[in-house]
Order: C-alpha cells, then structure tokens, then sequence
C-alpha cells in the first residue's frame, strides 16, 4: 500500500445530545469487583455529567465485603479519578454525583438476603420518586441464576407500579447446556423484554457502524455474497495479558472470552441479511439466522479447522512479558487457551463456500479489533506490466478499534509511461471525520437498558445459538490431545499454526507487527 486517501463527511453535521434515562433505582451485584469501578461507575458519571442521567435515580452497590457507603463512594472515586474511561473528571462533579452512590452489605446466596435488600429499596423509594429497579448482575454465571430466583423470590420481579429490568454481564453459561438453563431461570421470573444480556461490543460505535455501512449504501451490498467475496477476516488481539483475572480466566479461556461473544456477534452483523427496520427483535432475528448456519464440528473438523495457543515469556513494545504459567494464580501445567484461531462456514445462499477465518489472542504485537472483507482477484492481468502475481484483491476494512474508522483498497494507475497498477487505500477515521470516537460502549449500554431499548442486547436465541457452536470446539479440544503449551511467545503473531489455518492463494492473516 502506498498512497492513502483521507475521505470525509460531505454534508455538515452536529452531534446530537444523547436521550434522558429514565428514573431508576439501579442495584449492582457483583458492585466490588473490577467491572464496577472500571466500566460501570465511570460511565453511569460520565452520563450524569452529560445531563442524561434522569435526576431521580440512586445506585445501590451489593457486596459481601463490609464497607459503609462513605467507603465505597471513596474507593470508587479513587478509581474513577485515575481512570480514562472517566472523561474530565472534575470534583465537584464527582461530589454531585456520589451522593447518589449506596452501598448495601449481604451474600445474595442466602435467602433472607433478598427480603432486606426488598426493604432496603423501600426505604430508598421514600427518597427517590421512581418504582423502577434495574439489576445489573455482574458475577460469575454460576451466581447468576441463584440471584434472578432470589429476586423473584421477594417480588422484586415485579414491576410494582414501574419497570423491573435486569442486565445479564457475560459468560451467559458456561455452555450451551448451562446456557440453556440460566435462559430458563431466567424466564421463569422476567420477560424477554426486560432481559438485558450484554456483549459490550454491540455498544461500539464502529461495530453498530457495520449495519449503516452495509445498509445504507447501495454500492457494497449487491457484491456482499459469495460470488464477489473470496473471505473475510476477523481479528480481535490484544497485547494485554490476564490483568489479575487469572481465577476467571483459567476457567474461561479465550475461545469462551471473546469468540463465543464479541466475534460471532461480529461475524453475525457482517453477514445477517437485511432486517425488515431497525428494531431490537428484527436485528436480533436476522443475526440469530446466521449463527444457526454455521453448522456445529465434529472433532475431525475441530482438529483441522481450530488452532489454540497459550503465550510464552517474551517481549511487547520492547518490555519482558512473563508466560501465561508464570501470572499469579494460573496453574503451572495449564492447558487454557490464550488464543483461538477457527475457520467458519455459514452454510446458506448467501455465503455458502466463503470462509469466515477468526483469530482473538492476548499478548500479541498490538492491539486491534476489526473485519477485513477480502474480494475475489480479478480474473487476468490485463497490464503487462503488473504481472498476475501482483494483482492484489480489493479489501474493505472495517477497524472497529484503536483505529476507528474504514479503509478500501483498490488499484489505480500509477504515473508513468507504463500501465502499472498501484494499491491504494480510501481510508475513512471517526477521529479525524467527526473530531470523536462517538459514545462509549458502556454508557450506550447503560442509557439503551435505563431507556428499555434492547436492540444491542443479545437475545436469549442468539447466546444459545452461540454455544451451539462453540460447545462442539470445547469438547473436541478436551478429546484432541493439547498442543505442546506455551506454543507462541509474548509479543509474536500467535501459534505457527494458525498460519496454515489461513494459507491459500493470496490468502494470509493482516500482520500485526508494527
Ligand atoms: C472482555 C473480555 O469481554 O473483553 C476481556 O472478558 C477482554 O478478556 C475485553 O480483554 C476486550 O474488550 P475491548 O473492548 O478492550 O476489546
């Protein structure tokens, strides 16, 4: 690639203020762990800072560590003063909004937890006008189901003159049969509609910017199908390691991490058919059609069409990087997978024959998220003097992240006396286009669930559709013999393997070695 072209909006435009919240008594489980003070926290201060935080609204921390309310609010400032995802942080602000910050001290795997956290919220009500609750359930899912019973259990179900709406963070299950089995507690005790199950990837920017791609221009759509497109490539690398989650992680891996979520959620949008408008279940219907025709391996298919890797002791942006064994609290001898490398067939008119090759991994070269659509060569070198071997295939990139935005390579004629054919890329940045990278996922998830709106929640069809495809790859790697672990080093571009995973004729992972 040699000459970029910069693409920019034609007609002027004004960000629009995001919607109000409704009124909401939001009660967090799981409110001392990293995703609170992380994600959570920030975003619900950052919306309040914006003005779309509904003025009656309290957030009430559940946790089994004994701190008072004053600790807790101190402790979350403390992060979100540090944290990035804590935009302009600002004291007063911060004061303002901590007053609406409660903790509440309990093991929600007792039953009598439940009728004091229903009193609790009673007498909150006395100073909030709102009978609206919003449970975000950010635990283990094993927890998960235990803590919708319980709150069926004391009403709290219920929408008692409101709403009663629960928020479901991933793992859903474990697998496909305990996925299955939380879906059912689940809707024993709540309606579809007040399910929120999030997959914070669907709150990107970019990634919702794959339907209005898509959708709303004629020009890629009539050649979005197997008669134009040769395969498309998604990658997910990070070059974080496990970030002291190691516990969580050994039981994970990143096959259940991130591809049985983010990366077919991504594959699925990039995919799916045309919904009838855009609205959560005619979204969701359309992307759960694509996960069903990805027809579920065998252990024959999983040996020759998987890779996994775990990372070795090596070297990112010039630092030592300890292996995978070596991170507080993994196993010695461990067998999780760090990184996964499969290759996908959606089996339907559209795409039947086109591979979906998908790689996610940690402790890579750099971090980057995106879908490269890769179109069939031209059928001849029409000039002489760019032989067939050179005559690259066109490629749409969709960066979902650092680098948000969309490129399109395609050739031109080179200056000169020659007929010589030269790459370009029409590179389109949300940075330099718009001068932002547009709302966080988590506060659009936050908003979207406080507002009712779900169409960028996973339903309950696609999270089991998801395992349906994932379980079969599980249980064929525990009766495949694992490859000799660590088999990449910290900072490389992952398992050799997976290089012939991808090989064919001008056919290749992008390269993420700066
Ligand atoms: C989470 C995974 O869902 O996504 C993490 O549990 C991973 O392991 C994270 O690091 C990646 O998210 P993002 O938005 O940084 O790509």
């Amino acid at each position: 690639m040699s000459a970029v072209i910069d693409v920019n909006p034609l007609e002027k435009f004004s960000v629009e203020p995001l919607p109000t919240a409704d009124s909401c008594l939001l009660v967090i489980f799981g409110a001392s762990g990293d995703l609170t003070r992380r994600k959570l926290i920030p975003s619900l201060y950052n919306l309040a800072c914006v003005g779309c935080m509904n003025p009656q609204f309290e957030v009430l921390g559940v946790g089994r560590t004994q701190m008072s309310s004053e600790e807790f609010r101190s402790k979350l400032r403390e992060s979100a003063s540090q944290s990035s995802d804590a935009r302009d942080f600002n004291e007063s602000h911060w004061k303002e909004f901590e007053q609406h910050l409660h903790y509440f001290v309990g093991d929600p795997s007792k039953d009598e937890f439940y009728d004091r956290l229903r009193e609790r919220l009673g007498e909150m009500r006395k100073s909030v006008s709102t009978s609206n609750h919003l449970f975000y359930v950010s635990t283990p899912a094993s927890v998960a189901g235990p803590i919708v019973e319980g709150l069926a259990r004391a009403g709290l179900n219920m929408g008692d003159g409101g709403w009663s709406r629960i928020i479901l963070e991933k793992p859903f299950g474990h697998d496909l049969k305990t996925a299955q089995e939380l879906n059912a507690v689940v809707h024993r005790s709540f309606d579809e509609k007040d399910v929120f199950r999030i997959d914070h990837y669907l709150g990107k920017e970019t990634v919702q910017n794959i339907l209005v791609f898509r959708f709303g221009n004629s020009l890629f759509e009539p050649v979005w199908n197997r008669n134009y497109i040769d395969h498309v490539e998604i990658t997910a690398a990070e070059t974080v390691g496990v970030e002291g989650r190691a516990s969580f992680y050994e039981e994970t891996g990143a096959l259940r991490d991130m591809m049985a979520n983010h990366l077919l959620q991504l594959l699925a949008l990039t995919a799916m058919e045309p919904p009838i408008e855009f609205e959560a279940d005619s979204v969701r219907g359309q992307k759960v059609q694509v996960l069903k025709s990805i027809r579920p391996m065998t252990v024959e298919e999983v040996a020759k069409r998987t890779v996994r890797g775990q990372y070795g002791p090596g070297e990112i942006d010039g630092k030592p990087v300890p292996g995978y064994r070596e991170e507080k609290g993994v196993k010695k001898d461990s067998v999780t997978e760090t990184f996964a490398a499969v290759e996908f067939y959606v089996d339907n008119w559209r795409w039947a024959g086109v591979p979906f090759y998908i790689r996610t991994g940690k402790c890579l070269p750099r971090q980057l998220s995106e879908i490269r659509v890769h179109f069939k060569r031209t059928p001849q070198a029409l000039f002489a003097a760019t032989p067939y071997e050179q005559v690259g295939p066109n490629v749409i990139t969709l960066r979902i992240q650092p680098d948000d935005g969309i490129s399109i390579a395609f050739d031109v004629k080179q200056p000169g006396d020659h007929m010589r054919a030269l790459t370009v890329d029409a590179n389109f940045s949300y940075e330099t286009a718009f001068g932002s990278k547009g709302t966080p996922a988590y506060e659009t998830l936050l908003l979207d669930s406080m507002r009712g709106e779900a169409t960028l929640f996973t339903r309950h069809d696609e999270v089991e559709a998801e395992w349906r495809i994932i379980t079969p790859i599980e249980e064929g790697w525990t009766q495949l013999p694992a490859p000799a672990f660590p088999n990449y080093a910290a900072g490389s571009e992952g398992p050799v393997e997976a290089e012939a995973l991808i090989a064919g004729d001008h056919r290749g992972w992008h390269r993420l070695s700066k």
